[in-house]
């Protein structure tokens, strides 16, 4: 049930926008951050009650939306949002997409989390598409100033904290040019991929971590272990 929604919804969008890539990206990365903000929404509703503390939840679903708002901020500075009707389509669909995944994800969080799965995997399958079919465009181009800062240049701290990596160092890709950006960007989405497939699993949730949580521990376990 869940898949074929997606699976609508892609055609949907896709069907609608076409060969328009930018503007597809931009409606994509506006309604895809929003189940994240519905996460939090619950999660913070839960803390508020005293009933329920999963700091390092809140921590990982606010780094996704950062991470997600700058894939829509690089979409803006490539004209993603220059059309009305585009910006219009995207935040209305966003506003109902949130209030259909608070209940979804307070009733049934694992539901919640698959089909978010769902649309993070189809995230990097259409951005690896993309590279492979505009390799030698995207290499001309330079990449935007927002890229730059967000992965190299910047504080780093809010990248790092969507990647799975566990104790060995954090990703430090390049941003040469417009091609290196899609590919820092598709690489993101299956960090989503397998944060989003580990927090259905029952045996994980209760010792999920945030990625800075894990390394610290892991660096500390080690230097313990060469004293
Ligand atoms: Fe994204
Ligand atoms: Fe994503």
């Amino acid at each position: 049930m869940i898949r074929a929604i997606v699976s609508f919804f892609v055609f949907v969008v896709d069907v609608i926008y076409g060969n328009r890539s930018y503007a597809r990206f931009y409606v994509l990365e506006t309604i895809a951050r929003v189940p994240y903000f519905s996460y939090l929404s619950v999660l913070h509703l839960y803390e508020t009650l005293g009933s329920w503390r999963k700091a390092d939840w809140l921590k990982v679903h606010f780094a996704q939306t950062w991470n997600e708002l700058h894939h829509l901020l690089i979409m803006e500075s490539l004209g993603g949002d220059r059309h009305w009707l585009d910006r219009f389509i995207a935040q209305h669909i966003a506003v109902m997409y949130y209030w259909a995944i608070v209940p979804l994800y307070m009733l049934f969080p694992e539901y919640a989390y698959y089909l978010m799965e769902l649309i993070e995997s189809h995230a990097y399958h259409t951005y690896d598409e993309y590279l492979k079919a505009h390799e030698a465009q995207l290499k001309a181009q330079s990449a935007p100033q927002v890229a730059i800062a967000f992965y190299r240049d910047g504080d780093l701290y809010m990248f790092e904290e969507v990647q799975t990596t566990g104790d060995r160092e954090f990703r430090r890709p390049k941003v040469d040019n417009l091609y290196d950006v899609f590919v820092n960007i598709r690489d993101d989405e299956w960090e989503h991929v397998k944060t989003m497939e580990a927090l259905q699993k029952p045996e994980v949730q209760p010792t999920f971590h945030s990625p800075h949580t894990v390394f610290v521990a892991a660096k500390a376990l080690s230097s313990e272990g060469e004293v």
